[in-house]
């Protein structure tokens, strides 16, 4: 469903991405985990066409992405929901109408059905009756999970989380780490998930892949991972300082 060859990215001179491959098949909860900064954010932007890369090709549903015109390229953007690490929402729209822009600007659903899907989404995401406030008015976690809500609206064939359940409490977390597998159970959708949470991440993922220093370090199963004979992916799993990546060091005077 998706398959990234070979990407190469830099901003301006240094190098994000040094030859990423990955593929993705139809129905997987692919995972990616990785260092801040390693280009997680960045590789999800190139899945979705909202950066170019500089080098390499990107397939999705078969299509190549650098070879579409504009209009290609929002039509294969229709068919994926993003679920964005900042939840980037409209702050002078309603969460309501957040949750329904791309009901209302991208497909033919009419008012009364948009209503019902945007009550429905909403509920998914525990945040019912909500529809009136503006972002301003709610939580960091809450707007996280807005964005989701407005991701899965138009059920789309591929959803790619930046981080959702950063900074919600350890239920919600749960609560959404089980609502990204009901949805992959129920619309059979292929999803890519980016996240630190390594619980969720075990719970949820068919593979996961980690990037580090430009590359695909390792990718496999949940118990392909947590039982590598990496030392770089056994300290980031395990969450030590300690260990071949290297860390700030801490000198003070
Ligand atoms: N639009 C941009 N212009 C210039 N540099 C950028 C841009 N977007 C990302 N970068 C740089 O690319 C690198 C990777 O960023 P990215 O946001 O993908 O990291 P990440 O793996 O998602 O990290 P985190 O876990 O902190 O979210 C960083 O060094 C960042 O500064
Ligand atoms: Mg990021």
């Amino acid at each position: 469903m998706i398959r990234v060859e070979n990407l190469f990215k830099s901003f301006r001179s240094k190098p994000v991405h040094k030859g990423v491959s990955l593929e993705v098949q139809e129905g997987e909860i692919y995972t990616i985990i990785g260092g801040s900064g390693t280009g997680k954010s960045v590789l999800l932007k190139q899945i979705v066409g909202l950066i170019r890369p500089d080098q390499g090709e990107i397939y999705v549903d078969d299509k190549r992405l650098t070879t579409l015109s504009e209009e290609e390229l929002q039509d294969v953007q229709k068919m994926i929901g993003y679920v964005f690490q900042e939840s980037a929402l409209f702050d002078s729209l309603t969460i309501g109408e957040n949750v329904a822009f791309g009901l209302r600007n991208l497909s033919d659903t009419k008012e009364p059905k948009i209503t019902e899907i945007v009550r429905e989404k909403l509920a998914l995401v525990g945040l019912s009756g909500v529809e009136k406030l503006k972002p301003a008015q709610l939580s960091g976690g809450m707007k996280k999970r807005v964005g989701i809500a407005r991701a899965m609206a138009m059920n789309p064939k591929i959803l790619l989380y930046d981080e959702p359940t950063t900074g919600l409490d350890p239920v919600m977390s749960d609560v959404i780490s089980n609502l990204i597998l009901e949805v992959k159970k129920h619309s059979g959708s292929t999803a890519i998930v980016v996240t630190h949470d390594m619980k969720a991440a075990y719970e949820i993922s068919s593979r996961i892949c980690m990037l580090y220093e430009g590359k695909v370090l390792e990718a496999g199963t949940p118990s392909q991972i947590r039982f590598s004979n990496n030392p770089i992916v056994q300290q980031f799993i395990s969450g030590s300082s300690e260990g071949p990546i290297p860390v700030p060091t801490i000198d003070l005077v």
